[in-house]
């Protein structure tokens, strides 16, 4: 007789790109070629940090992962799903209900509460307004900041502005979290407590996507790659030939 456990459920890789190519301005005197044939592939829970130089294409990535810049040639899948199937409608439920952003400079709303600017994407969501305050709530105590909610961000310091912009992004639930230096503008002790963060997010099963120019970031990760001249470039574990082709120096 054979077993009677079920056969494992196969998921996609979160994010699969195939030759992914961004060309801004073809054909014109202005073109870049900022990113030429990516293949990427990430699994669902992974830690995956991107380092390289300044202007090599990181962000270029980031945003067409985050379905909000298209390719201009090549594939991506999103959870198993071609993004360029989709219409405009059916990309920003993707966008919302898959990817959640951190950006380097928080980007929070000045005018609002830290509780508002969490909720605010639940509007979009078309969350009841009844549910929206205790959802923001709990984001926020997850992030450690349950008793800032009143605060505005100036009234913040700038490791809790990210954390309030982390509640933000993780407030729809989405699985993947996609941030672009989200430690750049963080003193280095803030910056390893963002970290510790993002590492347990990852235990908790979030994917997690980190752009930084800091090698000791970078080690956290399950893997590192790094992007030169719109090249990606899978190094495997991390050694200091990462952080010198990340700080430009040829070995
Ligand atoms: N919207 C845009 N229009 C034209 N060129 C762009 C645009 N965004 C980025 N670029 C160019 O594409 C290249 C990669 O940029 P980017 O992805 O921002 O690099 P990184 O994040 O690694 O610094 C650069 O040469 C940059 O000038
Ligand atoms: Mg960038």
């Amino acid at each position: 007789m054979s077993a009677s456990t079920p056969p494992p459920v196969v998921r996609p890789p979160v994010i699969e790109t195939r030759a992914l190519e961004k060309v801004y301005s073809a054909g014109t005197e202005a073109e870049v070629v900022a990113l030429k044939g990516v293949d990427l592939t990430i699994a669902h829970g992974e830690f995956v940090a991107i380092m390289g130089p300044s202007g090599s294409g990181k962000s270029t990535l980031m945003n067409l992962i985050g379905c909000l810049d298209t390719p201009t040639g090549g594939q991506y899948l999103c959870d198993g799903i071609d993004v360029a199937t989709l219409d405009r409608e059916q990309l920003a439920e993707l966008r919302r209900d898959k990817i959640g952003f951190v950006f380097q400079g928080f980007n929070l709303l000045p005018r609002m509460s830290a509780l508002e600017n969490v909720a605010m994407p639940l509007g979009y969501a078309r969350v009841p307004h009844d549910e929206r305050a205790g959802r923001a709530r709990d984001a926020l105590a997850a992030v450690g900041l349950a008793n800032r909610g009143g605060h505005r961000p100036s009234e913040l310091s700038g490791g809790q502005q990210q954390r309030v912009a982390i509640a933000r992004a993780l407030i729809n639930r989405p699985p993947v979290l996609l941030a672009d230096e989200p430690t750049g503008a963080l003193d280095t002790k803030t910056g390893e407590e963002i970290l510790a963060l993002f590492k347990r997010l990852c235990v908790e099963g979030h994917t997690v996507v980190l752009i930084t120019h800091d090698p000791d970031i970078a080690a956290h990760a399950d893997r590192t790659m790094v992007m030169r001249d719109g090249e990606l470039h899978e190094e495997g574990p991390f050694d200091t030939r990462i952080a010198q082709a990340s700080a430009g120096v040829t070995p």
